[in-house]
């Protein structure tokens, strides 16, 4: 059998590290919304953040809720237009509650803020981020995550939900993936470039 962790380059966030950083971002999350008077739901981005969105969501001792979304965005010549791909949307109505979207990764920035314009034109009352990773230096929009887990470098990522090609999502922590195993793929510059996450 071919072991696909000999395409990791270096580790960036082992188990241990993970659940260190879900155990940080819950205890936050339950101490802003422990008393507010809306339902919580944590929209989560598919397919990427589901990992973390599990893990997150069962260190939140409190009701919640968690939901759906299958975006994408589109790289520069849309980015004027606010353009977002809705391929699956919520199954519930967000009016008047607490959203905090749940992001793998936050790159250009553009899927986020998208996302949270869509979301807050449905009328949430509240409408936060929730980032396990962030690439500060790919920003293209002003835009910040409410929550993040760890910064990270520019480097593309795999493991924990993040996938390459849709591989690698099963690897248990999050690594750098060789470049050599990238190179000359068109679905890795689709894939930087803020295509179907
Ligand atoms: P954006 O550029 O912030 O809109 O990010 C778009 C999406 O690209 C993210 O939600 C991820 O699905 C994907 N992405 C960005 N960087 C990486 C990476 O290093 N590994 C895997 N997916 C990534
Ligand atoms: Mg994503």
């Amino acid at each position: 059998m071919y072991h696909f962790e000999q395409d990791i380059e270096c580790v960036l966030a082992d188990e241990k590290t993970l659940g260190e950083i879900c155990d940080r971002l819950a205890a936050q999350i339950t101490r802003d919304y422990e008393n507010s008077e809306h339902d919580l739901v944590l929209v989560t981005v598919l397919k990427g953040s589901v990992f973390f969105a599990t893990d997150l969501m069962r260190r939140i001792p409190f009701k919640c809720e968690i939901d759906f979304m299958k975006v994408s965005s589109y790289g520069a010549n849309t980015e004027t237009s606010g353009f977002i791909q809705v391929h699956l949307d919520l199954k519930r109505d967000v009016k008047n509650t607490d959203v905090i979207i749940i992001e793998d990764i936050i790159d250009s920035g553009r899927t986020l803020q998208k996302l949270g314009q869509l979301l807050q034109g449905r009328g949430a009352h509240s409408v936060r981020c929730c980032t396990l990773l962030d690439k500060p230096e790919r920003r293209q929009v002003d835009l910040n995550a409410d929550y993040v887990g760890m910064e990270i470098p520019d480097q593309f990522v795999v493991g924990y939900g993040l996938d390459y090609a849709e591989k690698y999502r099963n690897l248990p922590y999050v690594g750098v993936l060789k470049p050599s195993v990238m190179k000359n793929n068109l679905f890795a510059t689709v894939q930087r470039n803020g295509g179907i996450t």
